[in-house]
């Protein structure tokens, strides 16, 4: 009985592709598949089949009819040879362009802005060691930012990096100053999602280190980038703040119109390059000093969007999407 199903389908399958225009096709359809087709046929037959049996067959009659579906809807999308004349008036369907990314095209615009600056673009590796996401940053060795619990450690020396901080070691290693870059990308941290959080996520680092760089020449950075980014009336504020490789350090908070109401938020850390990370690569902090900036690109683009969710970001919502 089950050698009879295959027979049959191997007989469907060869009149399929013998059917060559819509007439055989739809004439095929109603022979194989319509309600007094021979499918139905077989089906029917399931009545004389031992109970023993039945279970099989009717398991090979399912597939037997979702082969033959499959093989006739495929023929139906690759079109056949019709004979019908093609009507070149016809209106065509429309092609759906792709587009960029609201993170993608908010990460371009930064680094824009940051480039008439006289900043140079470039990256770093997501897959990092704890030299370059900590060490060469001050970080010690008992400092908490290194608990596993705040990080995505491989168990074998490597980790995802948490902070975009690592490429001011990877651009220091090989570049003598002066230097003025700014990198770009993904960090990992394993906190857990909520509005404004997200476990990955991506920052703008920046760093400029040269002779008498000071720390109003931070500020008036920052502020050109408030400015370019979010408009003449922006303002730009540093909170004391600490992280182990700038000293000074402070939050930086951008004033900004929300919904017709100015507002600071949050968006980033900075501060003087610490003299121990020059020292560290080499680099004499008697002779150079340096500013440095990490930026939340997720927190900019909400903002700069009205994007009231981080998660909306990632969820993939065409309907969401389409906003950009
Ligand atoms: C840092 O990561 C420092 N590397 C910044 C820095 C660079 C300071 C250079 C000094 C010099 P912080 O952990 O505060 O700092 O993160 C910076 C920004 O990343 C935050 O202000 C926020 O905008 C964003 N951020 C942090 N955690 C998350 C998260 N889970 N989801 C989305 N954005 C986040």
């Amino acid at each position: 009985m089950l050698a009879e199903l295959e027979t049959q389908q191997t007989e469907a399958l060869q009149a399929l592709e013998a059917a060559g225009d819509t007439d055989a096709l739809e004439e095929w359809r109603i022979s194989w598949l319509g309600t007094k087709g021979r499918l139905k046929g077989l089906m029917g037959r399931i009545k004389d089949v031992s109970p023993e049996d039945r279970k099989a067959f009717g398991k090979h009659l399912n597939a037997l009819k979702g082969a033959l579906e499959e093989a006739f809807a495929a023929r139906q999308a690759g079109g056949v040879h019709d004979t019908a004349p093609l009507d070149v008036t016809e209106p065509g369907l429309g092609a759906q362009a792709g587009r960029r990314h609201v993170i993608t095209s908010t990460i371009d615009a930064i680094l824009e802005v940051f480039g008439r600056m006289g900043f140079t673009p470039v990256t770093g590796p997501e897959l990092e060691d704890e030299r370059h996401n900590f060490t060469a940053l001050n970080i010690p060795d008992d400092h908490p930012a290194r608990e596993p619990i705040d990080n995505f450690y491989l168990g074998d020396g490597r980790m995802l990096r948490s902070q975009t901080s690592t490429v001011q070691i990877r651009v220091l290693d090989h570049t003598p100053p002066p230097v003025r870059i700014v990198a770009a990308g993904r960090v990992y941290r394993p906190d857990t999602h909520d509005a404004t959080h997200y476990s990955m996520f991506h920052q703008v680092e920046g760093l400029y280190v040269d002779r008498n760089v000071t720390i109003v020449d931070l500020k008036s950075t920052l502020l050109a980038f408030a400015h370019a980014f979010f408009g003449e009336e922006a303002e730009v504020r540093m909170r004391p703040s600490f992280f182990p490789f700038t000293e000074p350090s402070a939050e930086v908070d951008i004033k900004m119109k929300i919904k017709g109401t100015w507002q600071w938020v949050e968006l980033g850390g900075c501060g003087m390059v610490d003299p121990n990370v020059l020292q560290g690569l080499g680099i004499d902090p008697e002779e150079w000093t340096g500013f440095a900036f990490g930026l939340g690109v997720e927190r900019i683009a909400m903002r700069k969007h009205g994007i009231a969710d981080i998660r909306w970001l990632y969820e993939n919502d065409e309907r969401f999407l389409r906003r950009f």
